[in-house]
């Protein structure tokens, strides 16, 4: 997910490891990352261009010219990249970064890549590895800022054993992962978001709920995992086809369980969501066995659930905390109330009579109002765009 829309620029040097980075880049156009590969001239030996493109769906190239005689210009594929990669990194590429040798595409692109971060993964015989050039080579490097992928110890293809394989694709790829999961606004916040109704059980087959399908939580979650956030879900029952991937997610059913799970890790959390439409009320007695349709009416004596919100406001330390507020009258001023009341630093407003908007629909349309009395309106889109708009608002104030 951190690498979905990421231009990787992945320079290929001429070791024979290169077989394997048509690996990579499936690896890497999985993820959603684009991928620009540029290859060493000597490369083209070791792993076919055709090959590298069709993986890449992108031309890949070598040559400071094209066939048609058209430049490829070194410059802007430095300034599209997002990071750069070598691998394999050969002694001979090594030792051209290093000293300034710009003979060949690669170079010329690897010298115009500013501040831009940049791996790479050695790989050589054991004995060149070793060698004192090639680790003041690998020392300077790591002196500039660029970022090693070590080669790994095994059989090398001299037939030796010993350091130089290069790390294996699925490596290369989970360390480019890690390293732009740090670089994410939201990293290392714990949030806590709350999607979904509750059910509140009059006897074992029935329940009074309400029409929330949990969209609006879940693209929430989503929008702050997105950024980084570590994301704890707790939810009610939700609809099935939501994607819940890379979420933590605690699934209850009552709003006095949905309570529970949400106190007992409050404490933990820098940013709390209050998305999950509780329901206001329970019945009193659960009838332990399925009520009998013998009487012509039926009297269901309703008793408050705890108003999970108010109690988090009361007893906010550090953390930012959101509520949702659904008015059908009277909107921002009961809105309003509601944030002071229940001690908030901002509320969502939306209301159930907008066509497509609030419950069960892919979209909605919401103000989110601020202490201060500002108003932010976000005209009808879908629910995963508000969430990117209030997703950013929280990053704002933690
Ligand atoms: O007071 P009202 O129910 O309109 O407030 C809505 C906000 O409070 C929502 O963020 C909802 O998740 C939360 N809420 C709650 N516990 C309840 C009822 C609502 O936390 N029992």
């Amino acid at each position: 997910m951190t690498l979905r829309g990421k231009n990787i620029l992945l320079g290929v040097s001429a070791g024979i490891a290169a077989f394997k980075i048509p690996q990579l880049i499936r690896l890497l156009k999985k993820e959603g990352a684009y991928v620009q590969v540029i290859l060493t001239p000597g490369a083209k030996d070791f792993v076919t261009p055709l090959t590298l493109s069709t993986v890449s769906k992108n031309p890949v190239f070598s040559e400071f010219y094209r066939e048609n005689g058209q430049w490829n210009n070194h410059v802007s594929f430095a300034l599209w990249a997002d990071c750069f990669v070598l691998a394999p990194a050969t002694m001979n590429t090594l030792a051209k970064m290093t000293n300034g040798i710009c003979d060949n595409l690669l170079m010329a692109t690897y010298f115009s890549l500013k501040n831009k971060p940049c791996f790479f993964a050695p790989a050589m015989d054991l004995d060149m590895y070793k060698h004192f050039a090639n680790q003041n080579n690998i020392s300077k490097l790591k002196e500039s800022g660029a970022l090693e992928l070590p080669a790994q110890k095994g059989e090398l293809a001299s037939g030796l054993e010993g350091i130089g394989r290069m790390m294996e694709p699925e490596e290369i790829l989970e360390n480019l992962r890690l390293y732009f999961e740090k670089q994410l606004p939201l990293q290392g916040k714990r949030c806590l978001v709350s999607a979904g109704p509750t059910r509140e059980s009059i006897d074992p087959v029935r329940y009074i709920g309400n029409r929330s399908s949990g969209k609006m939580g879940v693209a929430i979650a989503q929008a702050l995992r997105q950024k980084g956030a570590e994301v704890i879900l707790v939810h009610g029952p939700i609809h099935k086809n939501l994607s819940l991937e890379g979420l933590k997610t605690i699934s209850v059913t009552s709003a006095i369980e949905m309570d529970q799970a949400i106190q007992s890790i409050y404490d933990s959390c820098d940013l709390v969501v209050m998305a999950a439409a509780v329901a206001d009320y329970r019945v009193d007695n659960i009838a332990s066995q399925k009520i009998k349709k013998t009487k012509q009416n039926l009297t269901l004596n309703l008793v408050k659930n705890p108003d999970i919100l108010a109690a988090l406001g009361k007893k906010k330390k550090h953390q930012i905390l959101v509520g949702f507020a659904l008015e059908t009258d009277n909107e921002v001023t009961n809105a309003h109330k509601k944030m002071k009341e229940k001690n908030l630093d901002f509320i969502v407003l939306n209301n159930p009579n907008h066509a497509g908007a609030a419950f069960d629909h892919d979209t909605n349309e919401v103000s989110l109002l601020f202490p201060d009395g500002e108003k932010m309106k976000i005209s009808k889109t879908l629910k995963s765009e508000i969430a990117k708009t209030i997703v950013q608002q929280l990053e704002k104030l933690i």
